[in-house]
């Protein structure tokens, strides 16, 4: 299939103007962070859709985020959980938490969504100790791409089987695209890396979807 970049963000329009459906409180999140100095790095509203809807079928009750930034795919995840479920989502920039847990206590998650002040390497081998292993439903991971590989053990530590691992960015990113020569840029090789090891990991059904920047979608057996 001829993928190119003008036919990619073709079809990622097309998938937010049909599924990306959003209220006022998701709607106007992103362009607040921006104006606020975030970056404008978000999924996209078909992608918040997607993940949204990946927490109901998995049932989710617990689900834990590595890379919360302004609490936009928080906020789609969060809706998709159990109304007694929890999220919590581990965030090392204080600017982006903070505001984050703005958002969340305005549109009425904040009882259920902790922001937590960690990186993904020290936030998840400590969520393993303290919910316990197979506690979790989702896991979205979402922060440093050549940081992958090595979320995956503490995040398969966390997963009850059934549960979903879920992997933004799992194509590509603003300055990278899957398929490049590996060594030449360290997200590039730890997307591939992971995806490659989701694939082969007889624990795990997985398949990858190319919508937005790729979302890689694995089931824990
Ligand atoms: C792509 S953004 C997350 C976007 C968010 N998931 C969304 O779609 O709304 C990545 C976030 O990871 C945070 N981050 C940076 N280093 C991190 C680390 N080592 N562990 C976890 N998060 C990190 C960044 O500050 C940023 O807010």
């Amino acid at each position: 299939m001829d993928m190119t970049p003008q036919r990619w963000s073709t079809t990622a329009a097309y998938l937010d103007d049909v599924f990306g459906d959003q209220d006022e409180h998701l709607g106007s999140l992103m362009p607040r962070a921006i104006e606020a100095g975030l970056p404008d790095i978000a999924v996209s509203p078909a992608v918040g859709r997607f993940l949204m809807l990946l927490a109901t079928m998995a049932d989710a009750r617990t689900i834990v985020e590595v890379g919360t930034l302004a609490g936009y795919s928080g906020t789609w995840l969060a809706r998709g959980m159990h109304a007694d479920g929890r999220l919590i989502t581990l965030e090392p920039v204080e600017k982006h938490a903070a505001f984050a847990e703005d958002g969340f206590a305005a549109c009425g998650l904040g009882d259920r969504v902790e922001v937590r002040r960690a990186a993904g390497l020290d936030g998840l081998p400590a969520l393993v100790d303290e919910l316990g292993a197979g506690s979790t439903d989702l896991v979205f991971l979402d922060a440093i791409k050549s940081e992958y590989p090595d979320y995956f053990p503490h995040a398969n530590g966390l997963l009850r089987p059934g549960g979903l691992l879920v992997v933004d960015n799992a194509l590509g990113s603003g300055d990278w695209w899957i398929g490049e020569p590996e060594g030449n840029r360290p997200a590039h090789d730890g997307a591939d890396r992971l995806n490659r090891m989701l694939a082969q990991d007889p624990r795990y059904d997985a398949a990858c979807l190319p919508i937005r920047e790729g979302v890689t979608v694995a089931r824990r057996k």
